[in-house]
């Protein structure tokens, strides 16, 4: 299965990626996860990606493609979801030339759709674990314990992409580079819309039917 999950900052991608692996055994290719790793590293990608991750905008395309590239290459047979790539039509075109020169495609495009009220409230209440990344939310899905991590106790931390200011940043970005994708993959393919402002478990149910039909093609 090879899978794109787009949507908004704070759609939800990660939250329902991680469920996607869990039931159907893929790879999670986040491209903001890497980039969080090198960063955290102090890789020299890393270090070119920082500034631009702080304030919002989006990391240059030859070295995100680069970067996705060699992730692809290695994922396993069971195959793998995209999680923030491609994230710009020219990331879009790249990935279907280098897929269909080993006569692959894209099995399956979903598209998150949440309004920006949500964003802004799940993104600026968004908190994750450094050590085993898992992810929460302090009103939506909390910790049993408040600001520890349920799986290994690490004092969780907040994103410093995610404050007001640099969401209306991030949001502002996506309409304008990101959004045009999903009309890209709309011109070639059917773009399975799935609303995701509502509670997760419904959100992730509109998923795994999609995932289910394909499964059984
Ligand atoms: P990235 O890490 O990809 O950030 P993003 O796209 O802005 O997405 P988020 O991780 O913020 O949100 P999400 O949709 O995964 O939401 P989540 O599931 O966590 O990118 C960061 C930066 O890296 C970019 O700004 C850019 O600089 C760079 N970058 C990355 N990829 C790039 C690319 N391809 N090209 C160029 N630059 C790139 O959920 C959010 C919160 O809401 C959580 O707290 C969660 O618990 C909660 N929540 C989720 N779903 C629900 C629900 N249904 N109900 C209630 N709460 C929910």
């Amino acid at each position: 299965m090879r899978i794109v999950l787009l949507g908004a900052p704070g759609a939800g991608k990660g939250t329902h990626c991680k469920r996607i692996v869990d039931r159907y055994g893929v790879l999670h290719l986040s491209s903001g996860d890497i980039l969080r790793r090198e960063r955290a590293q102090g890789t020299p990608l890393g270090k070119r990606a920082q500034g631009y991750m702080d304030a919002g905008t989006l990391v240059p395309d030859d070295l995100i493609v680069e970067m996705m590239s060699k992730a692809i290459k290695a994922a396993p047979e069971a195959g793998y979801v995209l999680d923030g790539f491609p994230r710009t039509v020219n990331q879009a075109e790249v990935l279907d030339q280098a897929l269909s020169e080993n006569g692959d495609g894209i099995d399956l495009v979903m598209n998150l759709q949440v309004s920006d009220d949500v964003v802004l409230e799940r993104i600026t209440g968004r908190r994750s674990c450094p050590k085993c990344g898992a992810v929460y939310h302090v009103k939506n899905m909390p910790p049993k314990k408040a600001g520890v991590c349920d799986h290994d106790g690490t004092k969780l931390v907040q994103r410093p992409d995610d404050t007001a200011e640099v969401v209306k940043n991030r949001l502002a970005t996506y309409y304008e580079q990101t959004r045009p994708v999903v009309d890209y993959y709309r011109a070639r393919r059917t773009v399975h819309d799935v609303p995701a402002d509502g509670d997760a478990d419904e959100v992730a149910q509109l998923l795994f039917e999609q995932l289910d039909a394909l499964e059984q093609e």
